[in-house]
């Protein structure tokens, strides 16, 4: 029997380890891949309006886009637990619109709990989230959907007053209740004293060896989006060019009357055939 992974597991890993693995997946095939893969959390990240809808940012990412593909993942995923972000403008404009969303992506897209970006201003949200019955994961450091705000998409935390912020950015999202932090494009050091000021785990992506665990987006790691690659990103394949050869080779055959073949065509009976032939 296979067994759900629960938020009180991600919380002990911290103290047991092995450190976490969060990859993101935005449709069934690859929730299957993932959560076969024995990967801990599975995040349907906003990331999915630029890996899988085309645009340019995440800002873009509606509620119903997020929880169509939150739906399609949840409906899979047997062993990870499923992390539904929240996309700009859907916790950020007053506590009881963002409890609202967060309930729609229980209720509707099947997560097990939600992500949301932003530190010590964010507290009051978390924790009126969390107080209506849906765990949180906070995400700090590079927040994409505000990186205009930011100065654009930069690493975040470098001067020892930026540092101390984050510090305390993290310490403020705790005591409000989230399970777990992402910490997102921050030097390694800096993410190593977040990671031992905090009783919940860390979830690096940019941020070092230090964290509690690691997440990449998946389109990245196994080279299916090639509009750009962060630094921090590990290519682990480059399915791209095998699926670019796979097309290329079947756009041949068919031009070369290669395909089909016998084995994928279908027949019939000789008389019934002849039939048919006489009614010509
Ligand atoms: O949307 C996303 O995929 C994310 C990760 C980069 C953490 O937020």
């Amino acid at each position: 029997m296979i067994q759900k992974t629960t938020i009180v597991d991600i919380k002990e890993r911290k103290k047991t380890g092995p450190p976490i693995t969060m990859l993101t997946a935005y449709d069934y095939p690859w929730a299957l891949l993932v959560d076969r893969g024995g990967i801990d959390m599975i995040l349907v990240g906003d990331s999915l309006g630029m890996v899988v809808l085309g645009y340019k940012d995440t800002v873009s990412v509606t509620m119903d886009e997020m929880i169509h593909h939150v739906k399609a993942v949840s409906r899979v995923v047997e062993s990870a637990l499923v992390v539904g972000d929240m996309p700009f403008g859907t916790y950020n404009v007053s506590v009881e619109n963002a409890v609202e969303n967060a309930n729609r992506m229980m209720k509707e897209g099947r997560a097990d709990c939600v992500k949301l970006e932003g530190g010590r201003t964010m507290a009051p949200v978390v924790e009126a989230i969390v107080r209506s019955g849906t765990p949180v994961q906070g995400h700090i450091g590079l927040t994409p959907q505000t990186a205009s705000a930011l100065g654009g998409f930069k690493v975040q935390g470098k001067s020892a007053e930026a540092a101390r912020a984050l510090i305390e950015d993290a310490g403020a999202l705790e005591a409000a209740g989230c399970f777990s932090i992402v910490l997102e494009a921050i030097p390694s050091p800096i993410a190593r004293m977040v990671t031992e000021a905090i009783a919940v785990p860390t979830i690096g992506i940019g941020a070092g060896i230090h964290c509690d665990g690691q997440v990449l987006v998946t389109h990245d790691m196994v080279g299916l989006f090639d509009r750009f690659t962060p630094k921090f990103v590990k290519q682990y394949a480059k399915i791209s060019d095998t699926i670019a050869s796979a097309i290329a080779a079947y756009a041949d055959d068919v031009q070369n009357r290669r395909f089909p073949e016998e084995q994928h065509s279908f027949t019939m009976k000789t008389d019934e055939l002849d039939k048919v032939e006489k009614q010509q």
